[in-house]
């Protein structure tokens, strides 16, 4: 299917069961979100804990600062001799995350292999703790937090940063699923409006079916050309089973979860949203809707096992890469 040949006809779109913006907030989220949950998913450090009560592995934090007065003992918080990462609380879509890959000689050193002082460093939180990123501009804490070590199974897919698996949980099942990568555009970032590359994943078998960057097809990934057709993502099941307990531990019905590959820690969750993007129709090459109307009709509960297991009995896609060589 051609993407980019669909994506400005409405009517086109809708034959495609591609799901729209406002579908998307009165139809779904209005209905199955219950406003009182937002907070669990908008404030990271509240969804760290939740995951933690949980016994849900998530990426380690190290140190949180919630006052400028503390901006100026930065240093006391910050580890030594290794990476980390500083993030808003309440941040979204990469904004005002800085990853921090090493030190060398009292300096930072970034995904890019650029240098940052300990002033950067310091103004870059103050920015933080003044709302600069975050949702509505209101004051936040600042997360310091353990750097991610991605798997190396997925050398050459990612440039320059940790590449994440976001899975959209519609009633606690699975409903599509895509890796986002790296690339040198991101700035070490895995969020699609940085520039990083969406790869549709088959929810049988978290196979690659489909890649785009900027919401156009493309085959390699831009920066180490390693053919995205390539890209499987190892346990697969079990990533979908940790991504629909996310809907047991939270009860959003519409749900984002998205989960990195650690080196040694395996599959953390790294953060869970409450209003997911529908870009991941542009990167799978198929739309929501079908999947979300086969699922509200379904009555019973079921364990997490289950309901993946329906998922990926249902909702299975071919790969689509020859039909844009
Ligand atoms: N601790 C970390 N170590 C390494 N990279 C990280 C870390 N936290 C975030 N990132 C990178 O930044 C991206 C966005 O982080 P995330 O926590 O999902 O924030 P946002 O809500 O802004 O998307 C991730 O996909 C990942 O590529
Ligand atoms: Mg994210």
């Amino acid at each position: 299917m051609r993407i980019s040949n669909w994506l400005a006809n409405p009517f086109k779109l809708n034959a495609l069961g591609i799901l729209g913006m406002n579908e998307r907030n009165s139809r779904y989220i209005a209905q199955y979100n219950d406003r009182h949950l937002y907070p669990l998913v908008d404030d990271k450090l509240k969804t760290k804990q939740l995951m933690l009560d949980a016994q849900i592995n998530v990426p380690g934090l190290i140190a949180t600062l919630s006052h400028q007065s503390q901006v100026q003992h930065l240093l006391e918080h910050l580890p030594k001799n290794r990476g980390f990462a500083i993030k808003p609380a309440k941040g979204s879509g990469g904004k005002g995350i800085l990853v921090i890959i090493n030190q060398h000689d009292g300096l930072y050193v970034k995904t890019n292999q650029k240098l940052l002082s300990l002033e950067q460093l310091q103004h870059h939180c103050s920015n933080i703790l003044a709302g600069l990123y975050s949702l509505g501009g209101n004051p936040d804490v600042a997360l310091i937090e353990e750097l991610i070590e991605f798997d190396p199974l997925f050398d050459g897919f990612s440039h320059e940063g940790v590449p994440d698996i976001r899975v959209i949980i519609f009633k606690g099942y699975p409903v599509m699923a895509m890796m986002r990568l790296s690339t040198q555009y991101s700035d070490g970032k895995a969020n699609l409006h940085q520039g990083a590359v969406g790869v549709g994943l088959d929810l049988a078998t978290g196979k690659a079916l489909h890649a785009v960057q900027f919401g156009k097809p493309i085959l390699e990934h831009p920066d180490t050309h390693k053919p995205l057709a390539e890209l499987t993502v190892p346990d697969w099941q079990k990533l979908l089973i940790l991504a629909a307990r996310c809907y047991d531990e939270t009860k959003l019905g519409y749900l984002g979860a998205d989960i990195v590959l650690d080196k040694k820690l395996g599959p953390l969750v790294l953060e869970l949203n409450a209003r997911p993007g529908l870009s991941i129709q542009v990167a799978n090459g198929c739309g929501l809707k079908p999947r979300l109307k086969q699922l509200e009709k379904i009555q019973h509960r079921r364990d997490a096992e289950h309901r993946v297991s329906y998922s990926q009995k249902h909702f299975t896609a071919k790969p689509d890469f020859d039909a844009i060589a």
